[in-house]
């Protein structure tokens, strides 16, 4: 078949931000428990009680921006009972996810901790459900003052002179439900009041993100818009990839092909809700100064048989290894106005980078796209049209392939590719636009023969990042490229 993409290597049309490959970590179930923070005294290596497997390999995703402590769990945090020395620190009852008793050992202190050894960007979302006003201020005034004041005392005493740079702050989290339960206009209200308290202290600039609408809830974003549109800096929006629907939700493995089908389909939802949503803010603010923060996003499927249903636990193949490709390039077109995007979650939660049993640790297909597409971030997009052949199922199709390219300051040029279809390769004619003389091409692909495919603690390498060299007739102009069934490829071109 043909399928025909032109590329523009001479023509970019706007920056692919690091942020939109960035991570959310919450209080649930055994994400930062277990999965992230075992302790200093564990036998499990650990710096600073953070696990140094899980460290090292989530430093090998230069992941940008780190979202925490929820979720849902973020309007239950009272952030006081989270400093000052461990075994004195209140208990607390996680009433959300699985009514289990942390110990809150896990808090300000040690989060700002993991991000310094991730070398990644904090973003605290605070407390509007059940959390005062003054309760927000203070907060920030812990973490961010550098004079004499109360809380910036207590955070000496607790062990920390100078105080973090802190950017992105969350007034709330889905303040529709868990947060809340509030009307867009109350919310609007209540957003205006609490974000006033959220001071720049010093030279420290906050960048205030507004809770956003539930997935097509386009009356909400209309709503803050227009009421608090000059409040904020961004607006955050939350959509899983959910075959099935909430109530009879599917498994993660051991699936057909009419769930691939589905589940790639949903995931391609994610281009109509952007579109859609940024048409209403585009009536506001037309310059895009408010970004759109896709800060909760991924697969949620069955928990694993047996396992806590309050946890989320799943396993992770193949196929979502395709719906975070498929995902990163409706980001890249829409880099205009999606200026951070948060994967749900990094550790042993819903679409994970890393799972954890015990002392072992395993890399998931999610996290092996995240490996191979960091090459595009803060990278130029460039300029390409797809033609492309559909992949149908009764009267439903979409796109067989999806292509984005990037062209980073030294010159190379990243293209990922994806064919969804499980039972056909694709040629894509790849014409090229731009070059000053034929390229050397390299390329790495991440492909199995079973959709089911995916890691598991005895054996996990079942699905790892492949050289690839499907490609041929490379020139000045062009090249064809083969994919497999049920691929996603990276090529790098060097002009
Ligand atoms: O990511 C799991 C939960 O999904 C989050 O806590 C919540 O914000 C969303 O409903």
């Amino acid at each position: 078949m043909k399928h025909t993409v032109t590329l523009n290597a001479d023509l970019p049309v706007g920056t692919i931000s690091r942020h939109l490959y960035g991570h959310f970590a919450e209080h649930l179930g055994r994400c930062i428990y277990e999965g992230i923070w075992v302790g200093e005294d564990s036998p499990i290596p650990n710096t600073q009680g953070i696990r140094n497997d899980v460290l090292e390999a989530l430093r090998q995703l230069s992941i940008p921006v780190l979202r925490w402590p929820g979720g849902c769990f973020a309007d239950e945090y009272h952030w006081k009972d989270g400093v000052g020395p461990r075994e004195s620190r209140k208990r607390m009852v996680n009433t959300h996810w699985g009514g289990v008793v942390e110990n809150n050992h896990f808090g300000t202190h040690e989060f700002f901790t993991l991000c310094e050894l991730l070398g990644t960007e904090p973003y605290i979302c605070g407390n509007v459900g059940s959390g005062a006003v003054q309760e927000m201020q203070e907060w920030v005034e812990y973490m961010t003052f550098d004079g004499e004041s109360p809380m910036a005392n207590w955070r000496r005493e607790n062990g920390r002179d100078k105080p973090w740079r802190l950017k992105y702050f969350g007034v709330g989290n889905e303040n529709w439900g868990c947060g809340g339960n509030m009307r867009p206009e109350y919310y609007a209200d209540e957003y205006r009041r609490y974000q006033t308290y959220v001071r720049n202290y010093g030279e420290n600039r906050i960048y205030k993100i507004a809770g956003g609408p539930n997935v097509d809830d386009y009356k909400w974003t209309e709503v803050l818009m227009k009421e608090a549109g000059r409040h904020m800096d961004g607006l955050s929006l939350h959509y899983y990839t959910l075959p099935g629907g909430w109530d009879s939700k599917r498994p993660a493995i051991g699936f057909d092909e009419d769930e691939w089908f589905e589940t790639m389909r949903k995931a391609l939802d994610m281009d109509e809700l952007i579109t859609r949503h940024s048409a209403v803010m585009d009536r506001y603010d037309p310059d895009k100064r408010v970004g759109l923060i896709v800060d909760e996003w991924g697969t949620w499927f069955q928990v694993e048989l047996g396992t806590n249903p309050g946890f989320l636990y799943q396993q992770n193949s193949l196929r979502d290894a395709l719906v975070a490709a498929l995902h990163f390039h409706v980001f890249h077109r829409h880099c205009d106005r999606v200026h951070m995007a948060n994967i749900a979650q990094t550790v042993n939660v819903l679409q994970a980078m890393v799972l954890t049993e015990g002392s072992k640790m395993l890399l998931t297909p999610t996290y092996h796209v995240f490996e191979m597409f960091k090459v595009h971030q803060d990278a130029a997009a460039l300029s390409l049209h797809t033609e492309t052949e559909t992949y149908r199922s009764g009267d439903q199709s979409m796109p067989q392939v999806s292509v984005s390219a990037s062209k980073r300051e030294n010159g190379l040029i990243h293209i990922s590719l994806c064919n969804v279809h499980p039972g056909s390769e694709a040629t894509v004619s790849l014409r090229l636009r731009g070059l000053a003389g034929t390229p050397a091409v390299s390329g790495r692909i991440l492909t199995h023969a079973d959709m089911n495919a995916h890691n598991t603690f005895e054996r996990p390498d079942t699905l790892q990042p492949q050289a690839y060299d499907g490609y041929s007739d490379v020139s000045r102009d062009g090249l064809s490229v083969t994919l497999p069934p049920m691929s996603v490829a990276v090529l790098e071109l060097r002009d």
